[in-house]
């Protein structure tokens, strides 16, 4: 759904969006976390923890908590060396992530929103989050507003350009070729996916260009991109992807607000 279309209304799509990350915690953290999934277990979570650890960061917002896992695998390795505070609109992740423990302090709330005092951390951990949230402009100003002058904004992504709504493998069997459809990259969309028979999950595409404007306009610019090929265990999940293992499906920014 394009957002400028007619008789879209962006109030109904805000109001399933919580309700549905609500309703489906549970199948995100038995598919997502714990070690279920191996491009958290052997990417993200480490290029997160090790990202953590090489810009010595002390006091950190984990934006869009989930249930916890990529602050607890930070504290496992950094252990008193950090604080560690998460939030997430979700109770019922946030109720996973006091279970399995390991955060100085859980909070609810929204991106848009946070309920911290100006130059609050160190740095922002956001681990796909942005594609779920609907106002990201003033969720970037929210970042720059809470982070310390000289602070990082560590930005996962499902990557814009090649994952884009519609993009996928194809095997043009006629062709004899295969290769990667990217789909409409430009166009703006909100979407309901279906990931899992009967699971809906709230979907927003914009291109890359939009999250990086916004961050330069509020003094976070990008000192780092990383577009790593999927790992080893994902590749063996099925036959056909061996044919995408020059196609990221991560993108990482390290972006730092400006010092003064
Ligand atoms: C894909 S999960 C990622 C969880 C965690 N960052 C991780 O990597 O394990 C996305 C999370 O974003 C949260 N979320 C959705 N909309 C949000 C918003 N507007 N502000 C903050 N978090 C949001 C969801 O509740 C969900 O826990």
């Amino acid at each position: 759904m394009d957002p400028n279309d007619e008789g879209f209304d962006l109030d109904i799509f805000r109001a399933a969006s919580k309700d549905l990350w609500e309703d489906h915690a549970k199948w995100w953290q038995t598919n997502f976390t714990n070690g279920a999934d191996p491009e958290y277990e052997e990417q993200i979570i480490p290029m997160a923890v090790d990202e953590v650890e090489r810009l010595g960061i002390r006091a950190i917002l984990d934006l869009g908590v989930g249930d916890g896992q990529i602050s607890r695998a930070i504290r496992r390795r950094l252990a008193n060396q950090v604080t560690v505070v998460g939030i997430d609109p979700a109770i019922m992740q946030l109720q996973s992530a006091l279970e399995r423990g390991g955060i100085d302090m859980l909070v609810r709330g929204e991106a848009k929103e946070l309920p911290f005092g100006p130059e609050s951390f160190d740095a922002v951990v956001a681990c796909l989050v942005f594609e779920h949230v609907i106002e990201f402009e003033l969720a970037i100003s929210e970042v720059a507003r809470v982070l310390k002058p000289g602070g990082h904004f560590l930005f996962f992504l499902n990557h814009p350009l090649l994952q884009t709504p519609g993009s996928g493998f194809i095997d043009d069997v006629e062709l004899a070729e295969q290769y990667w459809r990217i789909g409409p990259y430009l166009k703006e969309d909100l979407s309901f996916e279906e990931v899992a028979k009967d699971v809906f999950i709230p979907f927003v595409h914009r291109p890359l260009s939009r999250y990086i404007n916004q961050m330069a306009s509020k003094g976070l610019f990008v000192e780092k991109m990383e577009e790593p090929a999927p790992p080893q265990g994902f590749v063996d999940k099925a036959w056909e992807y061996k044919f995408v293992r020059e196609i990221p499906r991560l993108l990482y920014l390290c972006a730092r607000k400006g010092l003064s």
